[in-house]
């Protein structure tokens, strides 16, 4: 595509006037996009997307912006219950799409965004966009080189004390499973392979909570301890809730047979890693390579597809297979039981970036 492009917003809250404005801005000044058009079901959000970003044309009905001709990429940026039809409409109306985590809050509807993905012209492109950030693929590459060996054990957690705005994080199709979780399960079967089954426990730790300034009925499971097998005695876990207050320990934990690899910060914004090999014998620490890589960016990882008419590297099978993952142990969680996962997907793979892990090591014992 020599044009920039058209990219149209659905859903104008929190993470799209912070976050995706902030990106689209910079890819606007580089000429890569233009911001056409936007949708809220709050008329008033107009406002901030003329003022802050130039865009006239606002509907608060998703079908009147979708099917535009200057339109070639819709962003699905709203509550997570509405992910699944409306990232199906804008694929039906031939474009491509970015949507939010999770793709849909059902596995029908998921497989039905799959089953339209297949035959639209447009790419879908389904967050969390953990794959981009440059220390995922250092760690992928240490793992694919057989640094630490086979992975046996693995421990993710992302956590906070939960969102004061947006009542729907605490209702069905809601929680955070589905909005922080999501990040891990991503991380780990993106590194280690698909899972083959689940167990979990979870529960409501704050049944009552001021969301929006009211007191709200927690209505969901707002804290989880999750447990996954990978097959070949190989099991991780996920510790995740809006009921965590503060953390310091690594987001990510691999346990190989020949070592450790462990990723500091959190998966979404990642701060280095560390890695022991028992051949060296001691930790080596690799600072971060792009502090400033934002978690938006499947949004620019797009728009590059779409410009050099390329396949994304983020496959909404990936993004299936995680559903699955998160609705079973949900299932598992209220039934008492483990259930076997029948999706699976090819973990994206990377070029070798030869010794450039190596320019960030900040602490190397064998020199
Ligand atoms: N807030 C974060 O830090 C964060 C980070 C990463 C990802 N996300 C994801 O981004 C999405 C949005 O989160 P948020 O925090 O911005 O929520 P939010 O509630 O602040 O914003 C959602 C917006 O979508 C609008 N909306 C709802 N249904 C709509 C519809 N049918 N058509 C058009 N607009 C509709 C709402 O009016 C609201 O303005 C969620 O999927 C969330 O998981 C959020």
């Amino acid at each position: 595509m020599d044009r920039p492009v058209g990219i149209a917003f659905v859903g104008c809250g929190s993470v799209m006037s912070g976050p995706y404005t902030r990106l689209a801005r910079q890819l606007r000044e580089r000429g890569e996009v233009s911001l056409v058009a936007a949708c809220d079901v709050v008329p008033d959000r107009a406002a901030f997307v003329r003022d802050e970003l130039g865009i006239e044309r606002f509907a608060t009905d998703y079908r009147e912006i979708i099917t535009a001709d200057d339109v070639d990429a819709v962003l699905v940026l709203t509550s997570m219950p509405e992910h699944g039809a409306i990232a199906k409409a804008a694929l039906e109306a031939g474009k491509h799409v970015l949507v939010e985590k999770p793709m849909a809050t059902t596995l029908a509807e998921a497989r039905e965004l799959l089953a339209v993905a297949e035959r639209s012209p447009g790419h879908l492109v389904c967050a969390p966009h953990v794959v981009l950030s440059p220390t995922y693929q250092a760690i992928w590459r240490h793992l694919h080189r057989g640094d630490v060996g086979r992975i046996h054990l693995a421990r993710a957690r992302y956590g906070w004390a939960g969102p004061w705005w947006g009542q729907w994080f605490y209702r069905s199709g809601g929680g955070p499973l589905f909005d922080l979780g999501v990040y891990n399960l991503t991380t780990l079967t993106g590194l280690i392979g698909p899972a083959r089954r689940v167990t979990a426990m979870a529960g409501t730790a704050i049944p009552e909570r001021r969301v929006d300034g009211e007191l709200i009925k927690v209505e969901v499971e707002d804290n989880f301890q999750i447990t996954v097998d990978f097959g070949d005695a190989c099991f991780g876990t996920v510790t995740t809730g809006f009921s965590m207050q503060s953390y310091r320990g690594p987001a990510v934990e691999l346990y190989g047979g020949a070592g450790t690899i462990q990723m500091m910060g959190d998966d979404w914004a990642p701060e280095g890693y560390e890695l022991w090999r028992n051949d060296i014998g001691a930790w080596q620490l690799h600072r971060e390579q792009d502090p400033h890589w934002p978690w938006t960016d499947g949004l620019r990882h797009l728009v590059d597809c779409i410009r050099h008419d390329q396949q994304p590297v983020i496959r909404p099978e990936h993004a299936y297979h995680v559903l699955e993952i998160m609705i079973k142990a949900i299932e598992s969680a209220r039934e008492g039981r483990t259930l076997d996962i029948e999706s699976t997907f090819t973990p994206p793979t990377f070029a070798d970036d030869g010794d450039r892990a190596d320019a960030h090591l900040l602490h190397d014992p064998t020199h």
